[in-house]
């Protein structure tokens, strides 16, 4: 039922501030200011590497929290789509952990990635949003994203669930091997707590996305650009939007652009950018003002800093909530997710059952 929703997918981007406090709710102990609950079975100690499979937008999710183990915990993190990754020769150790990431639980290739990794490392994670699942059967452990039902073909909502299990599970990881001390946990345990609140917030920007949406109707090519922890949350941008309006959608990483992408830009070709204010944030602008001077019409999402810093560069700008800055992806999926469905409603296409896709992949 899609209530007063004209799409599931509204209705799903509309009901993340609820998803996701289910799911940090049953990762997190507020009370302690700790990691809690399911995450007490999972045992990074002695682990020397993180192996993440996944494919599409789960993958995207995977792409993100290779940032995070990096950051939280100081892990290697191999990062690669299951439909390549089943059939490399990839060396596997038994103190690798594997982490495989699917909302159905289904998907051929991931599955399959799965058989593939049994037995020749220390542990296989499932991290799904359905636990009765051929994935979740088959993995040591099962970590559920509790997303609820996902209609809408395109993933919102087990994205940010995926995102949010990813980020305390990579905590997790920094606390067993001593990384992440008593005080660092609790900052960022109460930081994530904080997420449901600020992307409610998030979703009140609907409004102005919708005018940012209504510019890119028209286009026949659009990029998206971030850097750090928004780079892979700017080729989730590019697919949600591909996926659902049919416009030719690329996400790069800011600083490849002068790499050959940059050859694409008109003013014909709308630019979206991800940055949050923070170390990176500079360079990201200064990417951007490349593009300026190529003429493209460049829509900024940032937090209040990053709009002080930025002067009022580009055509549009879109202010999301302050937050850490590892967390960022939480707040700017949003505008990602609204965005895409806007230009789709705008186009008149097929939100909740686009051409081509099926909600569940069960072929390789
Ligand atoms: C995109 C999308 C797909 C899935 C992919 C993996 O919006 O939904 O890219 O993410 O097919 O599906 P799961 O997560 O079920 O393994």
């Amino acid at each position: 039922d899609k209530g007063e929703h004209k799409h599931f997918m509204h209705k799903e981007i509309h009901e993340q501030p609820a998803s996701l406090a289910r799911v940090f709710g049953s990762l997190i102990d507020l009370q302690k200011g700790r990691l809690s609950g399911d995450l007490d079975k999972v045992d990074f100690s002695g682990v020397r590497r993180v192996v993440l499979v996944a494919c599409g937008t789960a993958y995207y999710a995977a792409s993100v929290a290779k940032y995070w183990f990096e950051e939280f915990a100081d892990l290697p993190v191999e990062l690669d789509v299951a439909s390549e990754f089943r059939y490399r020769s990839t060396p596997l150790r038994d103190d690798d952990m594997a982490i495989f990431v699917s909302q159905s639980g289904e998907t051929a290739d991931t599955l399959a990635a799965v058989r593939h990794v049994k037995g020749r490392v220390r542990a296989v994670l499932a991290v799904v949003n359905v636990p009765t699942s051929s994935i979740a059967r088959e993995a040591d452990h099962v970590l559920e994203i509790l997303a609820g039902p996902e209609i809408g073909v395109a993933s919102t909502k087990a994205y940010v669930g995926q995102l949010a299990l990813l980020a305390a599970l990579a905590l997790k990881a920094g606390k067993d091997n001593g990384l992440v001390g008593t005080d660092a946990e609790t900052s960022l345990a109460v930081a994530m707590a904080a997420l449901p609140r600020l992307v409610s917030e998030t979703l009140s920007l609907e409004p102005m996305v919708q005018q940012v949406a209504a510019t890119m109707v028209s286009a026949r090519d659009t990029l998206f650009l971030g850097r750090g922890v928004l780079a892979p949350l700017a080729f989730e941008a590019a697919l949600k939007l591909k996926e659902i309006s049919y416009i030719h959608a690329e996400g790069y990483a800011a600083g490849e652009l002068k790499h050959g992408p940059i050859a694409l830009i008109d003013e014909h070709v709308p630019v979206i950018v991800f940055a949050s204010s923070g170390p990176l944030f500079e360079k990201t602008i200064s990417n951007v003002q490349e593009v300026i001077a190529r003429g493209a019409r460049v829509t900024l999402i940032t937090d209040p800093q990053g709009a002080v810093l930025a002067k009022g560069i580009g055509d549009h700008m879109l202010i999301v909530p302050a937050v850490r800055e590892e967390l960022a992806p939480f707040v700017h999926s949003i505008v990602a997710q609204l965005l895409a469905y806007h230009v789709a409603v705008l186009k008149g296409t097929d939100v909740d059952q686009p051409r081509n896709l099926a909600k569940s992949v069960t072929v390789e």
